[in-house]
């Protein structure tokens, strides 16, 4: 059997969502999968990102890792995605990105595809299950299949238990996370593996 092709895809403004996709896509790798490590690109003005140094430097941090283009979504077998909780939903960096699928999405090209999601927020009751729910709201509207971790593994009752997807406050990725995503990340490539076999 093939090897899953699993797409990465993350947008982070200070980092917390760039450490939840790099585990996941260590992971992935781990699990023997071929992995897409992708950004979702900037939106925001430059003079607005460089007007806070934080922001500045996690853009220049992520220079080296290719922007995501809906090709690579079409590459996939399977996708993970994190971005920050905004106002209750995903960062609208990820949502301009999404805007461009419709392509894609006519063609049927993102139907029956295996896809998950992470997030991070500042406040445990921020938002987190909000966002990874908005985001499965569109994959249903592409036919994907969505891969939830619930609780089907003990990492689950250690990690602040987001049955939706791995969610945590913004800058504390930690191991249990870093478990937990592995987890989901193991799930993914399982259920891909059973829809591409
Ligand atoms: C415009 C804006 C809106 C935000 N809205 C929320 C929110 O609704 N709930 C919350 O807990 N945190 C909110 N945050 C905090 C972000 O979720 C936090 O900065 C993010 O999780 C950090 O992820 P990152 O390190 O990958 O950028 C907001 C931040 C910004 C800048």
């Amino acid at each position: 059997m093939a090897d899953p092709k699993i797409a990465v895809v993350f947008y982070s403004t200070y980092g917390t969502n760039h450490q939840i996709a790099q585990a996941a896509a260590d992971a992935a790798r781990a699990a023997g999968a071929e992995v897409r490590l992708l950004r979702v690109a900037e939106t925001a003005p430059k003079s607005v990102v460089d007007g806070q140094d934080a922001w500045k430097t996690q853009l220049a941090a992520m220079q080296d890792i290719p922007e995501v283009s809906p090709a690579d979504l079409e590459w996939a077998d399977g996708m993970f995605f994190s971005a920050p909780t905004r106002f209750g939903v995903s960062a609208s960096q990820l949502r301009a990105f999404i805007d461009t699928l419709g392509g894609l999405w006519s063609k049927g090209a993102l139907a029956n595809k295996a896809v998950t999601a992470t997030t991070s927020a500042q406040n445990p009751h921020g938002g987190q299950e909000a966002t990874i729910l908005s985001l499965y709201t569109t994959f249903m509207h592409w036919g994907a299949i969505i891969v939830a971790p619930g609780y089907a593994d003990p990492i689950k009752f250690e990690d602040g238990g987001n049955p939706y997807g791995y969610s945590t406050s913004a800058g504390k990725f930690d191991e249990t996370g870093k478990k937990s995503v592995a987890f989901q990340m193991n799930r993914l490539i399982e259920v891909t593996r059973k829809l591409t076999a």
